[in-house]
C-alpha cells in the first residue's frame, strides 16, 4: 500500500528487542541503559520518545545511528539490519539517518564557517564538488529559513534558534529519509523553539521524512507526533498512536505521568482526579534493576505477581497499543480498581489539609 509519498507500508525503521548496557570501569556492573526496547516507525511519520531523565532516550537514539554500539537486538532499516553492516556500507546509511542533537553550541564547531558545517555530509557522503555544494548548502539555508549570509558567518553570530535551524540544515543535507531528534528545542526561548517546530512540520510537509522526537515535553509531543513511546528506566513501557497513549494511556507508569499534561485539545485532557495516581518513592538503580516490573516499589496496583516476574510489552486492547504490564495485558486492571485509588487519596489530602 502507498503512504502517498510513492513509498510502501513497510515499516521505515523496526528496532527490536534492543539492549545497551554500559559498563562500570573497574566492576563487574554494568548500566541497563536499554532493555528491550521495540519500536517501528512508519514513512513520514513522527515517533515521539518522553521518559524521565536518565531513562535511556538518547541512548537509544544514539544506538538507531550507531553512534553506539548495541550489546544486543535488532535495528532494522529499510528491512537491513544495521547492527550488522561494517563500516563503509554503515557510513552510506548515515545519509538516510541523520541526527540533531539537544544543544545546538556542542554540535557545531566554533570555529568553522556555518556554510562549511552545513556542507560537511555533502563533502563525506557525496560526489559533489566545492561550487555545487556552496549550491545545495545556500538551498539549504533557505530552507530553514536563514540568509545567504550565514554562509560565512561563524556560530557565535548566531542566536541559538538560528544555531538550530543551521543544525537542521546540516541534517537534512544529504536529504534523509529519518532524523533523530534528541530535544530539539529544549535549550530555546519559547518564540525560538515555536519557530523550530514549524521549521520540522513544514520540511515532513514537503519532504515526507520521519523523525524520532526525544522530549521531556508532553505538551509537545501531544501535539506534534503520530505515535508515542513512553520509556521507563530503560525499558518501553508504553506505546501505540498519540490517540492511544495520550487520550487512553493504560500503564500506572503513563497513567501517572500523562495526568499532568495540558492537551490543547480539552476532550483528550485528564482530570484532576488522575492525578491522584501520581507515583512516588524512590526509582530503582539502573546498575541493580528489580527481577519483575521495574515500577513495582512504586505501583499503586502492585500485586505479587510483580515483584518476580519480568514484564513483556503485550498488547493492551487495541490493535497497535501496547503496554508493559500484566495486569493491563490480561484486563485485570480494572476501572473500579482506580476509582477506589482516587478516592482514598481523594480522602488522605482532605484529612492532611483538615
Ligand atoms: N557513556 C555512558 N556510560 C555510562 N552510563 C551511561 C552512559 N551514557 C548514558 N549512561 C546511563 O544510561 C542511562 C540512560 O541515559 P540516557 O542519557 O540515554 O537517558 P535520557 O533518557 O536521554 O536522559 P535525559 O532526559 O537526561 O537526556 C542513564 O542511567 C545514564 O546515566
Ligand atoms: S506489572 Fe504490576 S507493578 Fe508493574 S505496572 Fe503492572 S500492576 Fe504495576
Ligand atoms: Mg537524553
Amino acid at each position: 500500500m502507498s503512504d502517498g509519498n510513492g513509498a510502501t507500508d513497510t515499516p521505515l525503521l523496526e528496532v527490536k528487542s534492543l539492549v545497551k548496557q554500559f559498563s562500570i570501569p573497574g566492576t563487574k556492573a554494568v548500566v541497563h541503559a536499554c532493555s528491550d526496547v521495540t519500536l517501528t516507525i512508519r514513512r513520514g511519520e513522527t515517533l515521539g520518545i518522553i521518559g524521565e531523565s536518565g531513562s535511556g532516550k538518547t541512548t537509544l537514539g544514539r544506538c538507531v545511528l550507531r553512534l553506539l554500539e548495541p550489546t544486543s537486538g535488532q535495528v532494522l532499516f529499510e528491512g537491513r539490519d544495521l547492527t550488522l553492516l561494517n563500516r563503509k556500507a554503515m557510513r552510506k546509511l548515515r545519509t538516510d539517518v541523520q541526527i540533531v542533537f539537544q544543544e545546538p553550541f556542542d554540535s557545531l564547531n566554533p570555529q568553522m564557517t556555518v556554510g562549511r558545517q552545513v556542507g560537511e555530509p555533502l563533502r563525506i557522503h557525496t560526489d559533489l564538488g566545492k561550487s555545487a555544494r556552496k549550491t545545495r548548502v545556500l538551498e539549504l539555508l533557505e530552507l530553514v529559513g536563514l540568509p545567504p549570509s550565514t554562509y560565512d558567518g561563524l556560530p557565535r553570530q548566531l542566536s541559538p534558534g538560528a544555531l538550530q535551524r543551521a543544525s537542521i540544515a546540516r541534517a537534512m543535507s544529504t536529504d534523509p529519509k529519518l532524523i533523530v531528534l534528541d530535544e530539539p528545542t529544549s535549550a530555546l526561548a519559547p518564540e525560538a523553539e515555536a519557530e523550530v517546530i514549524r521549521l520540522l512540520k513544514r520540511i515532513q510537509d514537503e519532504t515526507g521524512i520521519a523523525y524520532i522526537f526525544i522530549s521531556h515535553d508532553l505538551s509537545l509531543v501531544g501535539e506534534i507526533c503520530d505515535s508515542v513511546a513512553i520509556m521507563y528506566l530503560s525499558q518501553v513501557i508504553e506505546s501505540g498512536t498519540r490517540d492511544q497513549v495520550f487520550g487512553n494511556p493504560r500503564h500506572p507508569y503513563s497513567r501517572a505521568l500523562l495526568a499532568s499534561v495540558l492537551l490543547p485539545d480539552p476532550s483528550k485532557r485528564r482530570d484532576d482526579a488522575a492525578r491522584a495516581e501520581r507515583l512516588e518513592g524512590e526509582i530503582p538503580s539502573p546498575i541493580d534493576l528489580p527481577a519483575g516490573c521495574y515500577l513495582a516499589s512504586r505501583c499503586h496496583f502492585v500485586r505479587d505477581r510483580c515483584e518476580t516476574e519480568p514484564q513483556q510489552l503485550l498488547s493492551a486492547g487495541e490493535d497497535g497499543h501496547d503496554a508493559r504490564c500484566w495486569r493491563v495485558a490480561e484486563n485485570d486492571l480494572k476501572n473500579e480498581e482506580i476509582e477506589r485509588l482516587r478516592a482514598e487519596r481523594r480522602t488522605d489530602a482532605a484529612d492532611a489539609s483538615a
